[in-house]
């Protein structure tokens, strides 16, 4: 994060998480975590409860990015304010090696320990690259949804089934 990058694709949120990493380090570690409960502020300056789910690490030997997923347990149903279940961003130096791919196929096990059998994924309609993750995962297209961030650009929605898929 001091070198420009931000977890969270849709606000900057930089200076707050290192403030609360310097503040109370263990304590941002354990939301991370999901071992406590914690308000999300939204792009709209509104704070919500988080939602339960977990956080991994890229790691090649140092820090890529982050992918994260968020649920509401025994549905998949998700509030109106959460735009998917899984999210991610891998820092810029380390963008095309294939590690958002990768590590989407390896959060989708943990979906389903989690009891997702499908898991919804949304990304702006030019993000080429976001686009390219889900698909290379197995992703099935499911129409397109407005973008309250971006209004000139639709939102495409995906599902991906949980289920382990063949070679
Ligand atoms: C989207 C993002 C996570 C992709 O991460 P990545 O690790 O570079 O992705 P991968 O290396 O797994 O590449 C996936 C595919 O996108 C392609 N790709 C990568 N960067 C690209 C770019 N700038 N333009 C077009 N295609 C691109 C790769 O060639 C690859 O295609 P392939 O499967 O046909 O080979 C990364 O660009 C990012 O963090 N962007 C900002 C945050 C973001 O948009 N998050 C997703 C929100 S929905």
């Amino acid at each position: 994060m001091t070198h420009g990058w931000s977890p969270n694709t849709i606000r900057d949120v930089r200076d707050e998480e290192l403030t609360a990493i310097a503040k109370n380090t263990a304590g941002f570690l354990r939301q991370l975590r999901g071992e406590e409960a914690g308000i999300v502020k939204l792009a709209d300056g509104r704070e919500v409860s988080r939602l339960p789910g977990l956080v991994r690490w890229m790691w090649d030997g140092e820090f890529c990015g982050a992918i994260n997923l968020r649920y509401q347990p025994g549905t998949e149903e998700l509030p109106p304010y959460v735009s998917g279940h899984v999210g991610y961003s891998v820092v810029p130096w380390k963008r095309s090696r294939g590690y958002a791919t990768r590590a989407l196929s390896l959060l989708l096990p943990l979906a389903r320990q989690a009891g997702l059998a499908r898991v919804l994924l949304t990304c702006d309609a030019d993000n080429i690259a976001s686009c390219r993750v889900i698909t290379a995962n197995g992703g099935i297209a499911e129409g397109d949804e407005p973008n309250a961030d971006r209004p000139d650009v639709r939102k495409l929605r995906f599902w991906i089934d949980t289920a382990p898929r063949g070679p």
